[in-house]
């Protein structure tokens, strides 16, 4: 095995089949396939990719393409992208082509073109390193124009050329993404064109902006990221120059967060959470944040609002549940991580922990069976006996039925 196919050693079985399966096509018509972009990166860092990027030179037609190698063509995209789906696996293919940005902000406009042409197109030099695929599958030969595997030695992110920020601002956010997640330093004239360019995220789309917010919420090093953007904020204007506790975000990485099936939205819990209230209405404005997002926002809202209440009333559990109940959980949870909202803890957890799993054990029809005439009024009996529940009033089967009959007989 030759010192290149070494590399192969980060990659699954499946990975590999496919890999096979792309050079059989490769071998029977005029095109050339190489592995590209943040395939090749992590091969390089001895990261199993998580996914495969392939690049094609040349011409061919998808669908005999899919077929050649065993797949089935999924969607393409106007830019020369489609996907492939090999047995559930799904890979992405780009025809090599160049990109012409009308102006800063704007999508490019796509035009076919070389294998070196797409590699210059890209973002950063770690990210313009390709591997082509030769006989059998095996790695050929890297093709590193832009010294990008000595970037990945030196452990630093370096933009290909000094207009790529312009050309696409979001890579300013990819830049802070990378840093986080690879530990990497920024190089030294990619930091002074950075400063230069930050102003230019204004001019992104809301959509684009808030994409790269979900992909910066995906990762295990987001606090990472998040606090590079606090640290250029008077340039990048996230946060509108408020005063952010940035102690906060180093909660995105406790374990119990990383691990969550809601990591995502806890994550961007603890964000809302430490932004001024009154940046919230900007951040709807600014953002196009999905619905489970926008609720994230309402329940921070909320929060705030009913927070003084809790803390001067003496609340019954019922008072508490009705209060609770309308507050997104995510929301709730990231209270319990951040220190400012401490005064809370105790109502969270007894709402979390007790009240909200407390539920009437009787159903609509057994309150039909115990004597109380279909209608309206069974379901006020059913939130009569579930406040009493969680007022601690009543607890097993018995007692419930208890005190539906004492209800039927005060009624009758
Ligand atoms: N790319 C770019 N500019 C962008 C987005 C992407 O130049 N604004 C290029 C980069 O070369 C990148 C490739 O397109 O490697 C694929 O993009 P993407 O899938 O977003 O990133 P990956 O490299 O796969 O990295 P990740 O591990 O974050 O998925």
């Amino acid at each position: 095995m030759s010192q290149l196919n070494l590399f192969k050693k980060k990659l699954s079985g499946s990975h590999l089949n496919i890999i096979v399966s792309v050079e059989s096509a490769v071998k029977i018509s005029d095109i050339s396939v190489y592995l590209v972009g943040g395939t090749v990166r992590d091969i390089l860092l001895d990261r199993s990719p998580s996914d495969l990027d392939f690049l094609i030179e040349g011409n061919i037609d998808l669908q005999y393409f899919a077929n050649l190698i065993g797949g089935t063509l999924l969607q393409e995209s106007r830019f020369g992208t489609f996907k492939i789906d090999f047995n559930g696996e799904i890979v992405d293919f780009a025809f090599s082509r160049q990109e012409i940005y009308p102006s800063p902000g704007q999508l490019p406009v796509v035009k076919k073109g070389t294998f070196k042409e797409d590699l210059y197109r890209r973002d950063f030099t770690i990210n313009s390193i390709a591997i082509a695929i030769g006989e059998d599958g095996e790695f050929s030969k890297i093709i590193d124009p832009f010294g990008g595997q000595n970037d990945v030695l030196e452990k630093r992110i370096k933009v290909l050329h000094d207009k790529s920020f312009q050309d696409d601002p979001t890579r300013i956010l990819r830049l802070f993404r990378y840093s986080g997640r690879l530990c990497f330093d920024i190089e030294n004239s990619t930091r002074n064109i950075l400063i230069r360019d930050l102003h230019m995220l204004d001019v992104i789309s809301s959509d684009r902006l808030t994409n790269e917010l979900y992909l910066i919420l995906n990762e295990e090093s987001a606090s990472r990221a998040f606090i590079q953007y606090a640290n250029h904020d008077d340039k990048m204007h996230l946060f509108d120059g408020a005063k952010i506790e940035l102690s906060n975000f180093l909660k995105m990485d406790h374990q119990e967060v990383q691990s969550s099936k809601f990591s995502q939205e806890l994550k961007f819990s603890i964000l809302a959470l430490s932004i001024p209230i009154e940046m919230l209405d900007t951040w709807v404005k600014k953002f196009n944040f999905n619905s489970d997002f926008l609720q994230i926002l309402d329940g921070v809202f909320e929060i705030n609002n009913i927070r003084g209440d809790l803390l001067k009333t003496n609340m019954n559990n019922s008072d508490l549940f009705a209060l609770m109940n309308k507050i997104n959980e995510n929301v709730l949870r990231a209270c319990l991580i951040i220190e400012e909202f401490s005064d809370l803890k105790e109502f969270i957890f007894l709402y979390l922990n007790k009240l909200k799993n407390l539920s009437v054990q009787l159903s609509g029809k057994d309150l039909i069976k115990l004597g109380i005439t279909e209608g309206p009024k069974i379901g006020q009996i059913l939130h009569e006996l579930h406040v009493a529940k969680l007022n601690e009033m009543i607890f097993s089967l018995d007692d419930e039925k208890e005190f539906v009959q004492k209800i039927n007989k005060n009624n009758s």
